[in-house]
């Protein structure tokens, strides 16, 4: 069975992240996020992706490399002007008969994709969406059914006023091959604004299934830095481990050199090469992207530094997120929330957010 992940979009709520690294590649735990992805379709027996992009392209493809990731064939579908969702499926996808399965590109879960794919085939459904339940479904598409599963609405960001339920689409879908030509070529087509509509009004088989697993967006920097919290305390089982060696709820990458009088406190997660200098103090749901350094008497708490990040002494960080080849200057504090862009420079004693 093949899979399409809508890996294109410029992920604008992930900014200033997004702006030096694509999305669907942002690290968790200092492992690029398609490669959580690639590793659960694979534990369902999916061996085929098509990778789904435009913006970033190039740097995806660098990152993944070759032909193959976590067991699985890759191939890429190139958009020159990104087509939506719907657009840039049918673009992507063979054409034939059959399931497949497609994704979007920012969702981590361990939802029993097999399951799905079974109920799919056995109801006889043409499309089947992945439900699940989230407090604000205005960040999302509101998705009512019947008690049966039969979907009767979709209605994609919707105002406060039209929220009638909980449930929302989990961007995993089982949807048979013969309904892509209903998709037009050659324009921008939404799959949530226009294609599930289409169905809806076709009459075609079209299903809802609530899951009950694990489910997140990673697309904003909340949700980015949760998500890692979340892998930290096994709240989402992945096939995927940090790299480095482990030693009880710490990873320590390669050639890292940690001194003596260092305190660290897991779970967290240290990058190959990372320097730690004495009186340095790491605290749980911390991640430390490779060459990262920690000068002398620096903190950090929850935060996540990409790679080649230096914290400069008696700096202090919590529950923020810094892209590659930040200078953090001598004892600023950067607090819950910030965001920092790739190689931004944090003077000595600044405090973030102001
Ligand atoms: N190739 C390609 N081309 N991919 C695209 C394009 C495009 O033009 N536009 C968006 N994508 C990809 C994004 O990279 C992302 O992986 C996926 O499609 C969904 O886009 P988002 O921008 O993340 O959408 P969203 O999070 O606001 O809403 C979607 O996901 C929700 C669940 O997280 C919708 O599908 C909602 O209905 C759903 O509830
Ligand atoms: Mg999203």
């Amino acid at each position: 069975m093949q899979a399409v992940i809508l890996a294109g979009g410029q992920g604008t709520r992930l900014r200033p992240l997004t702006l030096t690294c694509p999305k669907p590649i942002v690290p968790l735990l200092n492992v690029p996020f398609l490669h959580y992805q690639l590793a659960w379709l694979r534990q369902h027996g999916i061996r085929e992706a098509v990778l789904a992009c435009s913006y970033g392209v190039d740097e995806i493809r660098r990152v993944l490399g070759g032909r193959h990731a976590a067991g699985i064939r890759l191939s890429y579908a190139i958009e020159r002007e990104p087509l939506g969702t719907a657009g840039a499926l049918r673009n992507a996808a063979d054409a034939g008969n059959g399931p497949l399965v497609v994704l979007n590109g920012d969702v981590l879960t361990d939802l029993d994709l097999s399951g799905v794919i079974r109920l799919h085939a056995e109801r006889g459904a043409q499309a089947t969406i992945s439900l699940t339940s989230v407090d604000d479904p205005t960040r999302y598409g509101l998705v009512e059914t019947e008690p049966d599963g039969r979907m009767l609405r979709f209605l994609e960001k919707p105002e406060p006023e039209h929220v009638t339920v909980q449930t929302i689409n989990a961007g995993v879908y089982i949807l048979e091959r013969t309904l892509l030509e209903l998709i037009p070529t050659g324009r921008v087509v939404s799959m949530e604004r226009e294609f599930f509509p289409e169905l809806l009004a076709r009459g075609i088989g079209f299903f809802g299934h609530t899951i009950s697993a694990y489910w997140l967006d990673i697309g904003n920097a909340e949700t980015y830095r949760q998500a890692q919290v979340d892998l930290l305390t096994g709240t989402v089982t992945t096939g995927v481990q940090p790299p480095g060696i482990r030693r009880g709820n710490l990873w320590i990458g390669d050639e890292s050199s940690i001194s003596a009088e260092a305190r660290l406190t897991g779970p967290a997660v240290i990058g190959r090469r990372a320097r730690l200098a004495s009186g340095c103090r790491v605290g749980p749901f911390s991640v430390l992207g490779d060459r990262t350094t920690m000068e002398r008497g620096s903190h950090i708490d929850g935060a996540v530094l990409w790679e080649d990040v230096r914290v400069g002494p008696g700096a202090r960080l919590s529950a923020c997120v810094v892209a590659d080849r930040c200078r953090i200057g001598a004892n600023a504090e950067i607090g819950p929330g910030a965001v920092l862009g790739a190689g931004s420079v944090v003077p000595d004693g600044a405090r973030l957010p102001a």
